[in-house]
């Protein structure tokens, strides 16, 4: 059989694995797709830098045109990242012929419907299975293995730094500044960190899984994204006394006739399996209708794990199976969408934390505020401090002490409203944390 021919576009942590998985397991490889899958091509911005995975020579190169239109190139793998010079690689190749596999969830979020009609009109696919969850096999769970299935709910655990960070925070009672620098040294975050902890990251992977799932497109824009850089280790074991762990967690679900998505730091109980996964793993609950509950946990980031993914894309391509499966995949495609349930009717409980006034009927006052916004108290921490005598040195002197509210469930709205309130209130200074409780 003739070999498939391959260029890789962008040689960093998760190129680097690919390149070592094709020169190192070529034979395996082969095997299991019928055929070589050949290196043939790997394309960076600087050649002469030095790189961890040698190469044979000659193959490297910085022109990406010549890589694209080289007749003997099959399969462009297109792993620079970003959404500029990602795109037109993945479009010239696409125009040129070539079947293109991606790891890009930006550019997939973002120009998507343009790249995947590209390849309708060319007669190529895109294959992208390593573009959300690392190395778990996602995207072919859902649109094969679920295929049977109405998806009901997705919540998954979809950024591995933020997992990482959160894991090592609580582990090592460390603040969040003193970890972050350690999950770019083990090459989990990505080249701006800023998208992995403010939530974009999994924000950009959980609407792939939303039109995967619900064939429906939903902008980033439309829903609650929160990150985990604003978080502070006092709620992380505060969570913990109260018997949960703080996740990043990424939530799609039907709600009645909406779709209920968002992106946030949440509180679920510790003996879930969600609350368990720890370190750069990542993990996905889905529901369908017909297979229940399903939970598929691993490496989310790191590049063996990413490369594992981007590698089984290649050999789905070489045996053909992603030009079967690719035009089946009711993606991009216009659907009458379920639309989306606007942020302030969305209901759950809540973790709130404020810094209070240590003095009378501070209680009451909060308690007063949320009780006339419908909003119902589940259980309260504070914590005994040592006496004083503000008294004798004036109310400037009253002390402020943490105070942890969890609350019944209520509308995101009722608590917006409220926040207006207590954020009034004098007895009351920041931080006011409010995080939500998964069920
Ligand atoms: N930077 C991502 C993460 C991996 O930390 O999960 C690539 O999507």
């Amino acid at each position: 059989m003739s070999p498939l021919n391959v260029a890789l576009i962008g040689f960093g942590n998760v190129g680097g694995g690919v390149a070592r998985l094709l020169l190192e397991k070529s034979e395996r490889l082969a095997q299991r797709a019928g055929r070589p899958i050949v290196l043939k091509r790997v394309v960076v911005r600087d050649p002469s830098r030095p790189r961890a995975v040698s190469l044979p020579d000659g193959m490297i190169s910085s022109d990406v045109r010549e890589a694209i239109l080289d007749p003997q190139i099959d399969t462009v793998v297109e792993l620079i990242g970003g959404t500029t010079a990602a795109h037109d690689v993945v479009m010239d190749a696409l125009a040129e012929g070539k079947d293109v596999v991606t790891a890009n969830k930006a550019l997939l979020c973002t120009h998507g419907d343009a790249i995947f009609e590209r390849a309708r009109t060319a007669k190529c696919c895109v294959a992208f299975e390593a573009s959300v969850a690392g190395g778990i096999p996602i995207v072919a769970t859902i649109s094969q293995g679920l295929a049977a299935n109405q998806i009901n709910s997705i919540e998954a655990i979809l950024n591995g730094t933020s997992n990482f960070i959160l894991t090592e925070m609580l582990a090592k009672r460390v603040a969040y500044q003193d970890v972050l620098a350690e999950a770019q040294r083990l090459g989990y975050a990505e080249a701006d960190p800023t998208l992995d902890v403010d939530g974009t990251d999994a924000a950009q992977k959980i609407t792939l899984l939303t039109r995967l799932a619900f064939g429906t497109k939903v902008p980033l824009s439309a829903f609650p994204r929160q990150g985990i850089d604003t978080l502070e280790l006092a709620d992380l074991i505060y969570a913990e006394e109260l018997g949960y762990r703080v996740k990043l967690l990424g939530v799609a679900k039907r709600v009645g006739s909406k779709l209920e998505m968002h992106v946030q730091p949440t509180l679920v109980r510790r003996e879930k399996p969600i609350a368990q996964v720890s370190g750069a793993y990542n993990m996905v609950r889905l529901e369908g209708d017909a297979v229940g509950s399903l939970w598929l946990s691993g490496a989310g980031a790191g590049a063996m794990p990413t490369a594992s993914a981007v590698v089984a894309d290649l050999i789905d391509v070489a045996t053909g199976r992603a030009a079967r499966t690719f035009p089946q995949l009711d993606l991009w495609q216009s659907h009458p969408p379920l639309p989306i349930q606007p942020p302030e009717d969305i209901e759950r409980r809540y973790y709130l934390r404020f810094n209070v006034e240590d003095r009378p009927h501070v209680f009451a006052e909060i308690c007063d505020v949320l009780g006339r916004h419908g909003i119902s108290l589940a259980s309260i921490i504070q914590h005994e401090v040592p006496e004083h005598d503000d008294r004798a040195a004036g109310s400037d002197a009253v002390p402020a002490i943490p105070a942890v509210l969890m609350t019944h469930r209520a509308r995101e709205g009722q608590f917006r409203t409220a926040d207006v309130e207590l954020e009034k209130l004098a007895c009351v200074r920041t931080p006011r944390v409010r995080l939500p409780v998964a069920d």
